[in-house]
């Protein structure tokens, strides 16, 4: 099967090409140049890759999948109120996931739930981190599946969140709180 060879690993700046490729390719949203060369520098972003090891040579390393992460101070995040309170409240945390993506035909084999267990076991690494977050757009129904049998909890639907080629979408708020939060 596949799944014994899919590897993870940290994004690098070689993977830039290929992970702008695949953003473009999967989601409706267009993100800037910058965003990627943050990503692939680690420039306040937190991400993984995901690749198949049993590819031939050439793509034996290239990306099938990906997650990317920001960590936030909960007093600046829109979910801050529902953090629970504590003596050194002005120092919490939180992750939020930015993209998360894998190619179609790498799909329903776990990918995206290994890179999501893999932000989450790095945010409880961070001791002063709540929780992590996450913005769907209400019509992925594949992505909102995933998140549930994650146990995220949809917290918030937020009217009109998106705004895509002149049309308005809303979003779900989906959380997962850690460390106690
Ligand atoms: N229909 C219903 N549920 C689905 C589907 C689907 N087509 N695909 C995944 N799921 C749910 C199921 O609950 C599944 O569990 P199961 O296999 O036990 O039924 C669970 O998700 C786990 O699926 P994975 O195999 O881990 O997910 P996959 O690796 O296929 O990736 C993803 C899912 C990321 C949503 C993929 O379909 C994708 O890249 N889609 C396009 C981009 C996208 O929508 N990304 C998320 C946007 S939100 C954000 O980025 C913050």
């Amino acid at each position: 099967s596949y799944r014994s060879t899919i590897s993870y690993r940290p994004i690098r700046p070689s993977d830039l090409e290929i992970l702008e490729k695949i953003h473009g390719d999967i989601f409706p949203i267009r993100y800037e140049s910058e965003f990627f060369l943050n990503v692939v520098n680690g420039h306040h972003i937190v991400s993984w890759g995901a690749v198949d090891l049993s590819r031939p040579d050439d793509q034996s390393d290239e990306l099938i999948g990906f997650v990317t992460a920001r960590i936030i101070l909960a007093g600046d995040s829109e979910i801050g109120d529902l953090i629970r309170p504590d003596s050194s409240k002005s120092d919490q945390t939180l992750v939020y996931i930015l993209t998360l993506g894998v190619i179609e035909t790498y799909r329903n084999l776990g990918i995206a739930s290994s890179l999501i267990r893999e932000v989450i076991k790095y945010a409880r690494s961070i001791s002063s981190c709540r929780a992590v977050y996450l913005h769907v757009i209400s019509y992925n129904n594949s992505a909102i599946c995933l998140y549930e049998k994650m146990s995220f909890k949809c917290i918030r639907k937020l009217h009109d969140f998106y705004y895509i080629n002149g049309q308005h979408f809303d979003s779900f708020l989906f959380v997962y709180f850690i460390n106690g939060g």
